[in-house]
């Protein structure tokens, strides 16, 4: 097999993680020419092509070296690890990405006396996640069943076929609708940029330190704002002190007002309606919030 000049990234090809997956790519740069119900797309101007797959099956073509890179929750990732032992063993969480948050926990019947772990004990656990289920019944030393399933392991409990789960757990609407409750949670789980500990010493390699430069850039002002804001000398400090995190702001002169400076200031979140009504008590007038889209440090 010819070694491969381009960097191939997996995504989830139809799921919860494709859109935000797809924008992400797209604000560092990326774009694809194939329409997004075919495999494969490939990339227009950077030398980063996509593969549309399963989720489950992101991790194993990294692995193989199918794939350099793959975006995918935390929760198949770690699975994949513990599944596949040595094999996975080139494999790593390069960057959280900040969304697809969700938890792999233990939920049992609403009517459950479920307190503490050790009540597992003898009890049939259904998921799909047999690995991390195992590996946390270990740490608890608990002796429970482990009934893996496919999918639908949320009605397990109701088909008599397990006493508790272990599955996703998002809104927590699926639990909900099916008169169960959350009752340990064994995994804080999100999107992540998975790949090689190593980088390829080639152009791909490159390439990937520059994804990941850029992905840095974008996640960290995904969240930020710039607020501009006029105000006089007197009342700088009281509004500096209300100001939501981030930087020291910049001071500028206005023109033909000496007393007057405007202010800008990187925020490090969202900058509320509230927060900027108590930063107008303060003080300040014609107040702006706009949204950062890129940054090179
Ligand atoms: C996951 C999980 C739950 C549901 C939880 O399934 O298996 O069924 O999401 O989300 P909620 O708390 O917001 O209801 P998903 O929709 O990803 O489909 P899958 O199980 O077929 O992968
Ligand atoms: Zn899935």
């Amino acid at each position: 097999m010819k070694p491969r000049d381009r960097l191939r990234i997996a995504m989830q090809k139809s799921g919860r993680l494709t859109e935000p997956a797809l924008d992400l790519l797209k604000r560092c740069g990326l774009t694809f020419r194939q329409s997004r119900d075919k495999l494969f797309c490939f990339g227009e101007g950077e030398p980063v092509d996509l593969l549309l797959v399963r989720d489950d099956d992101i991790p194993g073509l990294i692995a193989q070296g199918v794939c350099d890179l793959g975006i995918v929750g935390r929760n198949v990732l770690d699975e994949f690890r513990l599944a596949a032992g040595r094999e996975a063993e080139p494999l790593t969480e390069l960057r959280p990405l900040g969304f697809g948050r969700c938890r792999l926990s233990i939920a049992v019947p609403q009517e459950s006396d479920y307190r503490e772990p050790r009540q597992l004990a003898g009890l049939r656990i259904a998921t799909s996640y047999p690995g991390l289920l195992g590996e946390w019944l270990r740490t608890q030393g608990v002796d429970a069943g482990v009934v893996t399933l496919a999918g639908s392991v949320e009605i397990a409990p109701r088909l008599g076929t397990a006493d508790a789960i272990c599955d996703l757990v998002q809104s927590g609407g699926t639990l909900v609708a099916n008169q169960l409750r959350e009752a340990d949670v064994l995994l804080e789980s999100e999107a992540v940029l998975a790949g090689p500990q190593a980088l390829p010493a080639d152009e791909r390699g490159d390439m990937l330190e520059l994804l990941l430069k850029r992905l840095d850039g974008v996640i960290q002002v995904r969240e930020s704002r710039l607020l501009l804001l006029q105000a006089s000398r007197g009342a700088l400090d009281a509004i500096t002190r209300l100001l939501p995190g981030g930087p020291q702001p910049t001071l500028l002169p206005v023109a033909g007002q000496p007393d007057q400076l405007m202010l800008q200031a990187l925020c490090a979140g969202e900058v509320s309606w509230r927060q900027l009504e108590e930063i107008k008590r303060a003080g300040a007038r014609e107040m702006f919030v706009l949204p950062v889209e890129k940054m090179l440090a």
